[in-house]
């Protein structure tokens, strides 16, 4: 699981993390460029700051416009894990190359318009894929189950060009959906309201992870 930190409690990110370390693979940073999104939400520095007060491997979810022009910055700010959006470039070779320069795992994310045959000539190139259950920029949205069928898609053709690809799944899942999104082939899910809005957080994320444990 990847805990998004998004609707975090951000005056007191030590706090925010430490309520979710016992149960998080993976701590995942959602940047917005208010240009690819309608939202900005912050950069480099505050991954950076998040590198220094946790050990968790750390996921950058670029929703930006440009992630060519800052593939480094967040490399250097601590990023274990970088994707990028499908829909903000035509070259999607060259941003994965800028990315698996470095030990740091590249991932494309695909919004829930986007095909996954999109991705089919560049999984030699991909680490991960992250299908958005949700339309990217916002958090506690409701899934859209109509985008899991993506998972399968991705699998078979990577299986057939004898390849392994990660899928993760960002965007609405919970309790109640997480089933339904592990039986649709998802290796990791991304949470992030469920347990931040919950009214013990910690209890929430435990909740889910064991959960995930037995399923
Ligand atoms: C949406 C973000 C997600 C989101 C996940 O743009 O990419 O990571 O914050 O959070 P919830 O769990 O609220 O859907
Ligand atoms: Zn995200």
């Amino acid at each position: 699981m990847a805990v998004s930190m998004l609707s975090a409690d951000f005056s007191d990110l030590n706090k925010s993390i430490s309520l979710v370390k016992d149960a998080a693979d993976v701590l995942h940073l959602d940047i917005m460029d208010g240009n690819f999104v309608p939202h900005i939400t912050f950069g480099p520095l505050v991954v950076k700051a998040v590198r220094s007060i946790s050990d968790l491997p750390l996921e950058v979810h670029l929703m930006i416009s440009h992630p060519a022009e800052f593939v480094d910055d967040f490399v250097k700010a601590g990023a274990d894990r970088i994707s990028f959006h499908a829909e903000v470039t035509m070259h999607l070779g060259e941003v994965l190359g800028l990315i698996n320069r470095f030990d740091c795992k590249s991932g494309v994310a695909i919004s829930p318009q986007t095909h996954a045959s999109r991705l089919f000539e560049y999984l030699d190139l991909i680490d991960y894929v992250q299908v958005m259950a949700v339309m990217p920029g916002f958090f506690g949205q409701e899934i859209i189950p109509e985008t899991l069928h993506k998972i399968m898609e991705i699998k078979q053709e990577a299986d057939e060009q004898g390849r392994y690809i990660e899928v993760e799944v960002d965007g609405g899942v919970n309790d109640d959906n997480l089933d339904k999104v592990l039986q649709a082939g998802a290796d990791m899910v991304v949470v992030g309201s469920p347990i931040f809005t919950a009214h013990d957080p910690v209890q929430a994320a435990l909740e889910i992870r064991r959960k995930l444990d037995k399923l």
